[in-house]
């Protein structure tokens, strides 16, 4: 499966943040907001990956990212001069995604939960229909939302409802079959003049294949689009990662458990790694790893 991490649009809602910096780079807590997207696709196993953002910040990524060999990706770049809409991804990605099955998801968006990366692998192995994931809000008007029947069958999805049907939100995270670029080259712009990805969906779901999973209180689903929003997402990085010692969505250490880098890949980024938190933190898995390392004989005497 491949993957495309959607990361344009004008941030306007965090003006004057955003006003020389794209809002995907923008950091939540100790790293870029883009790191937890793109941490969410390699928890999926995906390693294929096209970058869309502006032609204004399509540098910056690059700048960031590279080739993303770095952590065993393939990472490609293309741009969105205009934000037309979420699904006009698939019309950019066409070539990229060459009819093959795909994961979209959004630059601000951050998952996080037990199980999740048990529930994304399962997702990934999508070859028919599509699976997108909704979550219980307070504010189901913000978004795309999801109304079931009585024996909790998807049977409506509504971008931003005046009223809404119910309190599950769509979140920004998809996986579509290959039939993805074909049915947005046939959607028309919504009323605001946006490709809605509510429309793809909309579209799987009158086709009767479309899977709606919903990640319920054990799970953590945060978008990133205002000020109040953003300082809620770098509290609750903040608050998990200092009191476990644990990061969310560290790449390196992701690349390294999915088997996309081996342990020398990883030594060689921990040992050159900057002095800054997430640079010790490298060490100090480097530092496990190595223990880790040691004959069985060892590893009990010192425990
Ligand atoms: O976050 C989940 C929600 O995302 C879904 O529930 C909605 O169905 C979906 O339409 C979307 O709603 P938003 O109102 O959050 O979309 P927004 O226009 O804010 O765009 C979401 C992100 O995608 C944002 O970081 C900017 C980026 N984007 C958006 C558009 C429209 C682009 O890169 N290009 C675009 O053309």
């Amino acid at each position: 499966m491949k993957g495309i991490v959607l990361a344009g649009g004008s941030g306007s809602r965090l003006y004057p943040m955003t006003a020389s910096v794209t809002k995907q780079l923008l950091p939540i807590f100790d790293k870029p907001m883009i790191y937890y997207p793109v941490a969410t696709l390699m928890l999926a196993g995906i390693r294929d990956i096209l970058l869309i953002s502006t032609p204004r910040d399509i540098e910056r990524y690059v700048e960031l990212f590279g080739d993303g060999s770095r952590w065993g990706l393939n990472i490609a770049y293309a741009q969105q001069p205009r934000p037309n809409g979420i699904a006009e991804a698939f019309r950019i990605g066409r070539t990229f995604l060459d009819g093959k099955p795909s994961s979209l998801i959004l630059g601000d968006n951050l998952f996080f939960g037990s199980g999740l990366p048990q529930r994304l692998t399962a997702a990934a192995a999508l070859q028919n229909g599509a699976h997108i994931f909704a979550c219980r809000v307070d504010d189901p008007e913000r978004y795309g939302v999801v109304a079931f029947d009585a024996d909790q069958r998807p049977i409506s999805i509504v971008e931003k409802p005046r009223l809404a049907l119910s309190n599950w939100a769509v979140t920004g995270l998809y996986f579509y079959d290959g039939q993805a670029s074909d049915i947005a080259a046939d959607i028309a712009p919504s009323a605001r003049g946006e490709l809605e990805i509510t429309d793809l969906n909309a579209h799987y779901l009158n086709k009767d294949c479309l899977v709606v999973e919903r990640l319920g209180r054990g799970f953590a689903w945060l978008d990133t689009g205002t000020p109040e929003t953003l300082m809620a997402a770098t509290q609750f990085v903040c608050a998990l990662e200092t009191r476990q010692g644990i990061k969310i969505a560290c790449l390196e250490e992701i690349a390294l458990a999915q088997g996309f880098i081996g342990a020398d890949d990883f030594a060689r980024q921990a040992a050159s790694a900057p002095g800054s938190a997430y640079g010790r933190y490298l060490k100090n898995l480097l530092g496990d790893l190595e223990i880790d390392a040691r004959p069985i004989s060892l590893r009990v005497v010192s425990a």
